[in-house]
């Protein structure tokens, strides 16, 4: 799939790990209709690739998206206006349904539907240089991709109402005091450590990866007997695997497991 004639995407795999890298410099990554259908189709390709663990999403130059195009929505009626959207909520499924955990490697601005891309991923590693809103209030709208309930979810409804209604743009380290950052970097070696959390990563049995990215994702809204029930059913359904059993049979033996992904 590398590449697909993809217009607004650049994908590169190394490894285990593909990197998407954000291709729409001059208006700072803002997400146009083709942008998000060029996204969903590859998270949806990704979905299935045995020889893809983890994915890094960042963008090209001094953002990693200032939200979604807002010139090719100005002209929109409602009905238009909602397609657009629903696109948009269809992309960010692509990315929480994809198995892979998915690293954002934010490079700068993540506003509005970046910051909701960013709130889609797993985790998030940010440059000094980025900065984090949802200035959707400032347009006379609300988020639309999700951002409110998931912001809310993530930093608490203080924190929530306050990035909302004023708009303003968080620093990374404002980012990492609420926990909705892992780890800021220097500019130049963003990419670098992005890179060295996928590979530690995708080091892993992908099958317990994969439903550690399931388990808190599917977890995170349900009661806790709910959640602990799922993590029982998916824990026996693992130990069976070619993985586990590589992996305590490696433990026993001290030597280091290798592990094939079933
Ligand atoms: N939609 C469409 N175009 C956008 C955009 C967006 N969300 N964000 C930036 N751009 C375009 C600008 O219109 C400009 O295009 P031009 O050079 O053809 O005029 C280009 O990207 C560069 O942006 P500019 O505003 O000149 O950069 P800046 O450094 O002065 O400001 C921001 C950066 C992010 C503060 C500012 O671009 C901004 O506020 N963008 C909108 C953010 C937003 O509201 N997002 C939520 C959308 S729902």
């Amino acid at each position: 799939m590398n590449n697909q004639n993809y217009v607004y995407l650049k994908v590169e795999q190394n490894g285990w790990v593909m990197t998407l890298t954000l291709l729409r410099e001059a208006k700072l990554n803002a997400m146009n209709s083709a942008m998000m259908a060029e996204l969903t189709d590859c998270f949806r390709r990704i979905h299935d690739r045995s020889d893809v663990r983890v994915v890094i999403l960042t963008g090209s130059g001094k953002a990693f998206m200032a939200g979604a195009d807002i010139e090719e929505y100005s002209g929109f009626d409602l009905g238009a206006f909602f397609s657009f959207q629903n696109k948009g909520r269809e992309m960010y499924r692509a990315i929480e349904e994809c198995p892979k955990p998915v690293i954002a490697a934010v490079n700068g601005y993540a506003l509005g539907g970046g910051f909701e891309i960013v709130l889609a991923c797993d985790m998030v590693v940010a440059s000094e240089k980025a900065k984090f809103g949802l200035p959707e209030v400032n347009l006379g709208l609300v988020p639309g991709g999700g951002g409110v309930q998931k912001a809310l979810r993530a930093v608490g409804p203080y924190a929530a109402k306050e990035m909302l209604m004023t708009g303003r743009f968080l620093t990374a380290q404002e980012g990492l005091d609420l926990r909705i950052i892992n780890q800021v970097t220097s500019p130049d070696q963003l990419l670098e450590v992005a890179t060295a959390l996928a590979q530690t990563i995708a080091e892993k049995a992908p099958l317990a990866v994969q439903g550690l990215k399931k388990l808190v994702n599917e977890g995170r809204d349900a009661s806790l007997e709910t959640a602990q029930a799922y993590d029982r059913a998916y824990l026996a359904n693992l130990f069976y695997s070619t993985d586990a059993q590589e992996g305590i049979a490696a433990f026993v033996e001290k030597r280091p497991p290798v592990f094939v992904g079933k």
